[in-house]
């Protein structure tokens, strides 16, 4: 028997016992004739004790150990004299009367401990090392609890786990696909699925009636701190359901989720907000309502005073920080730095104080006059101590959006994001197209089975870009942790999408066929939703990237530096797969 225990389990109340540990060497400290060995397993830690008196040869063996060698001890626990009280073994102690080494180790390339002196770079090529820190596992450990309790819950309202297949055909819509070569169809490719959509809508036909999958997604898109390239969905599809009917049941899940892993009550029935508000009010799709800053609108209060920023806008708006006026001329230089800064794209900023006698004061005082300035501030209800900050553009949108990043940035300054409050939103009324400057055409924007809005359908027809869709978002503190819609289930209302979306008859019938024709064979309405399973575990840990939640994850690049892939293929197998490279040519 390698153990009788493990490195986190042993008590005061143990005292006494003959035990048998095995573990990792967390740390040696050697004080004269004692020796201390912290040994570590996934469990914990345990204090072990080599005693010159009791062991001279034993004492003087174990100060021959190092950091992560794989060790097992046997001693008697005993009460410690002194305790550690952060430490869930601090009351007791190995008296060691024997150890083995049972494999030794290399000097580790950082430090294996919760702070550890590994940079990003050398934690992620030695990842098996990192896991082996409490920070990194407790995520895993979360992560697992998650996917038992989406399981039990799930379970308990009739739902049925069923794979999918990895290997699918390359669907246009959406983002880039990752592709599979086929060497038993040579020249012809596989793609792995961007999300089992078309799938669970198959299972809908197939009289599954609710499915659900904790699935692995793959995207070939540019990757931010909560995205990955592979990423893990929980995966949901209804039959015989209605928008609300949905939200009702995913919601529920929220709930059960922060009950049961966090321990946090959470308010029913969340939010909910038309995206038009979102993009209204916050520029954003998934505003962050842990802090209000709403935006306010000042056309009619800025414009036409001279000021030929303002005169030329398009859009002109701004956000009231409370009790900010006392920022300084450097802080506020700085906050112009920020939205100026490419990624953000705005000209500039203007702000405006309110002093401790009502009085305005801005940036732009020569073009306003005070009586100007107090309708600004009664716009935003503004009083004594507050800061207004104004952003203005010719592109509506574009200019929210800064001025979107411009509040999240005040929000975080004046610490009114606390990862340990959360504010839950549904986004609903999606538009159900965008327009794309690229491909020159509507394009969907959840996906071209979303159903539109029943009262929108007519204008499918005259103003499509008007129509709105049977589609919704979970937002929690800024971070869009899920989504989904109803379904399209009449295969004539999914060929007229596609015809929308620029799809001849043929090419519908070349991609989706396979769906349509399914429809032909009485497709019960559906709708569903997934929750991405990286972001829920990452907002409950705290974490600012879902890296962090992933065993094995990639970089910013897409790569895995542990296993250094992508990597090229041999010539044998190339020759296998019939592809030739082409010469690499700048892009
Ligand atoms: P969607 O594309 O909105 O919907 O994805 C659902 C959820 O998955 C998460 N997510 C990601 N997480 C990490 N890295 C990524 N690259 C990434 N992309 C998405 C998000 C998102 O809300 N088939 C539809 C769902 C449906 O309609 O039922 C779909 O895939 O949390």
């Amino acid at each position: 028997m390698y153990r009788t225990n493990t490195c986190g389990e042993l008590r005061l109340t143990d005292a006494g016992r003959q035990v048998t540990l095995a573990g990792w060497v967390q740390r040696i400290r050697k004080m004269g004739g004692m020796t201390f060995v912290d040994m570590r397993d996934r469990y914990g830690i345990t204090q072990v004790v080599f005693n010159v008196e009791t062991n001279p040869g034993l004492q003087d063996a174990a100060n021959h150990l190092g950091r992560e060698y794989v060790i097992q001890v046997k001693g008697e626990v005993a009460e410690r004299t002194s305790r550690n009280p952060r430490n869930p073994t601090g009351d007791i102690e190995i008296i060691a009367s024997e150890f083995t080494v049972l494999n030794p180790s290399e000097l580790p390339p950082f430090t294996i401990e919760d702070d550890t002196d590994g940079g990003d770079d050398l934690r992620m090529r030695y990842r098996y090392l990192d896991l082996r820190r409490g920070a990194v596992r407790r995520n895993l450990e979360l992560r697992h609890r998650m996917t038992m309790e989406v399981r039990r819950y799930l379970d308990s309202k009739g739902f049925l786990e069923i794979e999918t297949p990895m290997l699918v055909g390359s669907t246009p819509e959406g983002a880039r696909d990752f592709v599979v070569p086929s060497r038993m169809n040579p020249g012809q490719f596989y793609a792995l699925p961007q999300s089992p959509q078309t799938l669970k809508q198959l299972l809908m036909v197939s009289g599954m009636d609710r499915y659900f999958q904790i699935v692995k997604c793959f995207r070939d898109e540019d990757l931010r701190a909560d995205r990955q390239p592979e990423f893990t969905q929980i995966d949901c599809e209804m039959s015989y359901v209605d928008q609300e009917d949905i939200l009702d049941l995913f919601e529920g899940m929220a709930v059960h989720l922060f009950r049961e892993l966090r321990g946090v009550e959470l308010e029913r029935p969340f939010r909910r907000m038309s995206w038009a508000d979102a993009m209204k009010y916050y520029g954003s799709d998934k505003p962050d309502l842990r802090f209000g800053m709403q935006f306010v609108e000042l056309m009619d209060v800025m414009k036409g005073h001279g000021f030929s920023v303002f005169d030329n806008a398009a859009y002109i708006g701004g956000i009231c920080a409370k009790g900010a006026a006392a920022y300084t001329r450097k802080q506020l230089d700085q906050l112009t730095e920020f939205v100026k800064r490419p990624q953000i794209g705005a000209k500039g900023m203007v702000y405006a104080r309110v002093e401790s006698d009502g009085n305005v004061k801005s940036s732009v005082d020569k073009f306003y006059s005070q009586e100007v300035l107090q309708r600004l501030k009664e716009s935003f209800n503004a009083e004594p101590g507050d800061l207004i900050l104004i952003l203005s553009g010719d592109d509506v949108m574009k200019t929210r959006k800064q001025l979107c990043e411009l509040r999240l940035e005040m929000g975080t300054q004046l610490g009114l994001r606390d990862k340990n409050q959360f504010a839950c939103l549904w986004v609903v009324d999606f538009p159900m197209f965008e327009w794309s400057d690229e491909e020159q055409r509507l394009m969907a924007m959840h996906h071209p089975f979303t159903h539109p809005k029943k009262e929108d359908i007519p204008m499918l027809d005259t103003d499509p870009a008007a129509v709105r869709a049977d589609a919704y978002d979970m937002v929690i503190n800024g971070v869009e942790v899920g989504g989904g819609s109803i379904r399209i289930h009449d295969s004539r209302l999914q060929a007229k999408m596609f015809e929308i979306l620029g799809f001849t008859p043929e090419k519908a019938q070349e991609q989706f066929g396979f769906l349509m024709n399914a429809f032909k064979y009485g497709a019960p309405p559906h709708g569903g939703l997934a929750y991405g399973l990286d972001r829920w575990v990452s907002l409950f840990a705290g974490l600012d990237s879902i890296r962090d939640c992933i065993a094995f994850p990639k970089n910013n690049s897409g790569r895995d530096v542990m296993l250094d892939a992508p990597a090229p293929l041999d010539q044998k197998q190339l020759d296998e797969l019939q592809l030739e490279i082409a010469p690499v040519t700048d892009k």
